[in-house]
């Protein structure tokens, strides 16, 4: 059955364990490529896009074992360019192939990715930066083939700090001949796992500039055989952070990373959430009922988190007053708000931003989830509504969350 079943109006107490980072792992997958050997590694989520993206490296003749939250990548043998369009159109992430490819093969031929329902997603900054390293591009109806005799290293600056072609650019120089420097990078923290992974198998990237936001690369290294644990999802943890301040209670999340968090955890505060830190542990103590925050803006790291702004709308919708939250990363995220408004929400949406008027409480709800954040969103929603609630095409859920019920029941909720 595509649909999850809660019944809400109740409290959360409990703790979890938060899985690891699906925006970590993607791109390390994809550097696997660059390995002529076999890389490990550990604590990885099991969540669909995983698994597409375990298709695509078997696809171009990597073999993949997974056993629990261990993959085994061996890509000793690369004997494909071309991806499957069907992989590719189905994860946009599949995107950060490109840059592996272009890599370890030097070329790699691929269907556009399309956009989703947050957004066109463009990858023009992509392939300027490939172009940069030498690369040449060809389109063929919405098939593109990117081709390089020989990556040169080279001076990339990103119009715009895009996690995505940050990551394409870091995977395309690290085995380009020479030096490259890549500015205006994303600081996302699933950066930096990207690039300890790729030193952990001998690459050479370092942070430079006074604010860390350039990248210098030197190429050239064969990167070997290593073993590397995926970081904590920050996404996640939050996720469930906002659950509690919609439902109230008090709730322990264990691996999560505050520090990766801070926008959220400042925001949280401004609710009337109260922190407590412990060994590897974060918990948090929900007032009764959130405060309205006048402006919370979304930003690129360390701003605050885009993939967080709909649960937030989530838990702004029971605060006690107007809340105003305003979206500067995608340009239609605020695709959940009709299916808040079922359950009893007051929000408004005059361009990009939503206007978010408190109620006391919401009323269970059928709803559909239309993406990743926003289906995530409804189901922290429907914890802290009164009665009965159903999410169907609960398939865009499983993307990103390992264990939506299991983690759900641990924090006390019914589902
Ligand atoms: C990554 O997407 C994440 N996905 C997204 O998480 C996240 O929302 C986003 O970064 C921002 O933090 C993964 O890591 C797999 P961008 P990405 O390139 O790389 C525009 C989730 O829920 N842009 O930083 O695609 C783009 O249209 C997902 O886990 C261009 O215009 O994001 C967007 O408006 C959703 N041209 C903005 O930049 C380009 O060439 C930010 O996009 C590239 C991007």
């Amino acid at each position: 059955m595509d649909s999850i079943h809660i019944c809400g109006g109740y409290p959360l107490y409990g703790e979890t364990r938060i899985q690891g980072s699906k925006n970590a792992v993607l791109p390390i997958l994809a550097a696997t490529v660059l390995v002529d050997g076999v890389s490990t590694l550990k604590n990885c989520p099991d969540i669909a896009d995983v698994r597409c993206m375990v298709r695509l490296l078997e696809s171009v003749g990597c073999s993949v074992e997974r056993r629990g939250g261990q993959i085994r990548v061996d890509a000793g043998c690369i004997r494909e360019t071309g991806l499957p369009r069907e992989y590719v159109i189905r994860m946009r992430s599949s995107v950060v192939m490109m840059g592996a490819l272009l890599g370890r093969m030097g070329k790699v031929t691929i269907s556009y990715p399309g956009g989703c329902v947050i957004g066109k997603r463009p990858i023009d900054m992509h392939l300027q930066s490939f172009a940069r390293l030498g690369v040449e591009l060809k389109e063929e109806g919405d098939t593109l083939t990117a081709q390089a005799k020989c990556l040169q290293g080279g001076l990339i600056r990103l119009a715009f700090p895009s996690v995505g072609a940050t990551e394409n650019s870091i995977l395309a120089a690290v085995l380009a001949q020479g030096e490259t420097q890549i500015e205006n990078v994303a600081r996302e923290p699933e950066i930096d796992a990207l690039c300890g992974f790729l030193c952990c198998a001998g690459a050479d990237i370092s942070r430079t500039g006074e604010d860390g936001s350039t990248l210098s690369i030197r190429g050239g290294n064969t990167l070997h055989s290593c073993c590397y644990h995926i970081p904590a999802d920050r996404i996640v943890a939050g996720t469930y952070l906002l659950g509690c301040m919609a439902a109230g209670g008090r709730i322990c999340l264990k691996e999560a990373e505050p520090r990766e968090l801070t926008a959220l955890l400042e925001v949280i505060e401004g609710m009337g959430g109260r922190f407590s830190y412990g060994q590897n542990t974060l918990t948090l103590t929900a007032p009764k009922r959130p405060q309205a925050l006048s402006h919370v803006c979304t930003a690129v790291y360390p701003g605050y988190p885009t993939d967080l702004q709909s649960q937030l709308v989530a838990a702004l919708a029971l605060a006690e007053g107007e809340s105003v939250v305003e979206e500067t990363v995608f340009e239609n995220r605020f695709r959940v708000v009709p299916e808040l408004v079922r359950m009893g929400a007051c929000i408004r949406i005059k361009g990009n931003r939503a206007i978010v008027k408190g109620v006391a409480s919401l009323h269970g709800s059928r709803v559909r989830a239309m993406e990743l954040r926003g289906g995530a969103a409804l189901c922290m929603a429907a914890l802290a509504a009164k009665g009965e609630s159903w999410i169907d095409d609960r398939h865009f859920i499983d993307r990103g969350y390992e264990a939506l019920e299991q983690d759900i029941r641990n924090l006390g909720g019914r589902i």
